[in-house]
């Protein structure tokens, strides 16, 4: 296991005068956070005894009954309530998932890139990762479909495809309609399971939601929900529906790491669904960052250099950004921090070190203003990178151009000069010259 690139920043961005669109963290402000103090307090004098008390291995049936409702708004309407399993938020569900399907060397395939978190499950159960290229319109049947084909043509199988299919964590973009259909019929072909990684489907500023990769197909996906950016990610309850045999396996699982999930949040959610507004906050959400997304799409097209070209979620939490050739976004992440702007550099969302051009922004906490001026503090980041990088090329250049002049023998075998690279203009050469420090 390795250090997450998140955790790592999570010391710099506390700090007040950073601007952090780096971490995904919901705008629990908004909650109507006196009614629900109110409401957990009645909860425990009314139900103490249940709510401070071990719960059930598979979680409250209450809550389990009320999934499928929620569920059912993405069109997940023939699931049984004892197809779920509470979990300690979707993570748990995913680290789960990994401890019963994934043995060491097994390969997995997942978007390119990917959620980090799943990956860390995924790395830490020893999987290989195979990542598969997504566009606008989410992960792409064709990649996909030569990935599947290559592992068959070496005899091997796929444990499972782990998707996020809408607003993505961190490419912000959405499987689409017709995509949907053509992934489920790749995974029949292939006798492939799918997991569905799903927290952000509620949360879109367009459109309905699109109908889940579960309601379409419920022998071959697993679907993971949460109540973390529906409602409160303090809480730390999401749920896996899985078709039985699996659900006997994750209770199992789940019952070694944690005995149950934990009573009094379970409670507290279950009572939240019953009693308060709790589809009418989902909206309040929606338009709160909706607004952010807008002053980020702005923000953006107003301030960045030319080249830095970036998705446009219809929903949830993120922008993924993707920084002019020859850029990296982590070895640019002190100097933004310096100039007070976090972000979450692209490799993190890789298992093979891919993504250096690319940074994922956040949206969802800071007030449009923030947003605004972390935005501005990053476009004069990227101009400044970009100005350095011209000088040190230039000075390279020349320096080559200077030493191939001197040289009787011309370039040492294998160095590519900039004449024999056809004298590029400064700050376009493909590779750096041999002499960048
Ligand atoms: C795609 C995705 N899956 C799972 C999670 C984990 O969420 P939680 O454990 O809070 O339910 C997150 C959190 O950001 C996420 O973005």
């Amino acid at each position: 296991m390795t250090a997450s690139e998140i955790r790592a920043l999570f010391a710099v961005v506390s700090r007040p005068e950073v601007v952090s669109l780096a971490g995904g963290m919901p705008a629990v402000t908004a909650l109507p956070l006196d009614s629900v103090g109110s409401m957990i307090g009645a909860l425990v004098s009314r139900l103490g005894a249940q709510a401070l008390q071990y719960g059930s291995g598979q979680g409250d049936e209450r809550l389990r009954e009320q999934i499928l409702q929620v569920m059912a708004l993405e069109g997940i309407t023939d699931a049984s309530a004892d197809e779920v399993v509470v979990t300690v938020g979707s993570q748990q569900g995913l680290d789960l998932l990994a401890r019963v399907f994934l043995d060491p060397g097994d390969v997995i395939l997942a978007e390119s890139p990917s959620y980090v978190g799943a990956l860390g499950t995924f790395q830490a159960a020893q999987a290989h990762v195979v990542h598969v290229d997504m566009d606008e319109s989410g992960l792409v049947p064709e990649a996909l479909a030569a990935a599947l084909a290559g592992l068959a043509a070496q005899g091997r199988q796929a444990k499972f495809l782990y998707t996020v299919p809408n607003f993505h964590n961190p490419a912000g973009v959405t499987l689409s309609e017709p995509r949907r259909e053509q992934i489920l019929a790749l995974a029949e072909a292939y006798d492939l399971l799918v997991i569905e990684d799903n927290p952000y489907g509620l949360l879109g500023f367009e459109h309905e939601p699109l109908r889940a990769l579960r309601a379409r197909n419920a022998e071959r996906v697993i679907y993971l929900g949460s109540f973390s950016k529906t409602f409160a990610p303090g809480l730390r309850v999401g749920w896996v529906c899985a078709p039985h045999a699996v659900r006997d396996k994750l209770v199992l699982a789940s019952e070694a790491q944690v005995l149950c999930p934990p009573a009094l949040s379970q409670l507290v959610v279950a009572e939240y669904l019953d009693s308060q507004p709790w589809f009418e906050q989902v909206k309040v959400f929606r338009e709160l960052y909706h607004e952010r997304r807008d002053a980020t799409l702005e923000a953006l097209t107003a301030l960045m250099p030319a080249d830095v070209t970036w998705t446009r979620p219809e929903g949830g939490f993120y922008v993924w950004v993707t920084l002019p050739e020859g850029l990296d976004a982590k070895a640019m992440q002190p100097r933004a921090v310096h100039a007070r702007v976090a972000y979450v550099p692209g490799i993190g969302f890789y298992a093979d070190g891919q993504g250096a051009r690319h940074l994922r922004l956040s949206y969802c906490f800071p007030d449009p203003d923030r947003i605004r001026e972390g935005v501005r503090r990053l476009a004069g980041v990227v101009e400044e990178e970009l100005e350095l990088r011209a000088t040190f090329l230039g000075s390279s250049d020349e320096r080559a151009v200077r030493r191939d002049a001197s040289a009787p023998q011309g370039s040492a075998p294998g160095e590519v000069s900039s004449r024999t690279r056809g004298g590029q203009p400064h700050g376009q050469a493909d590779t750096p010259g041999p002499d960048l420090p």
